[in-house]
């Protein structure tokens, strides 16, 4: 395993549009360990692959319930609606309130390309959300109703 750079938010990069994983071979685990890696390391909650630059449609997440990989996810139901505070490791020290849904169903592959099926609420589903996104190249930072001020965050996750 190897720590990869995050990649900022001024970076084309992270405004393009991910490309389906194919392959579910060594190189792919090897892309999702390291993602891993940075994830923890950085103290983050969630990491997609264009964070790290890869153009492909894979997201880590971790909101404390244990590691989860999702490869070619897709938001089958959303229901609701939550509107909490984010960050993430692409915008360093920028934080906004957005509006999520509350409950969703996420349909995704795993590394091995077997299919998962996971139903997220609250933050978890909050984070599903904001990672999804990061595959289509928008950051939390397009769609916040507001920003918030930095000083006033304290142990705040980023993802
Ligand atoms: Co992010």
């Amino acid at each position: 395993m190897a720590l990869r750079n995050v990649i900022n938010k001024n970076d084309d990069i992270l405004r393009k549009k991910c490309r389906t994983v194919e392959k579910f071979d060594g190189r792919l685990h090897m892309l999702l360990d390291d993602m891993a890696e940075t994830m923890y390391k950085a103290a983050g909650v969630g990491l997609a692959a264009p964070q790290v630059g890869i153009l492909r449609r894979a997201v880590v997440i971790d909101v404390g319930e244990g590691l989860v990989e999702l490869i070619n996810p897709v938001i089958t139901e959303a229901k609701g609606s939550q509107r909490d505070i984010e960050g993430c490791l692409s915008c360093p020290g920028e934080w906004g309130f957005v509006e999520r849904p509350m409950n969703i169903i996420v349909e995704a592959f795993n590394r091995h390309g077997e299919e998962v099926t996971y139903k997220c609420s609250e933050y978890f589903a909050r984070c599903v959300c904001h990672e999804l996104d990061h595959l289509d190249g928008k950051l939390f930072i397009d769609i916040a109703d507001e920003m918030a001020d930095p000083d006033s965050i304290e142990e705040e996750q980023q993802k």
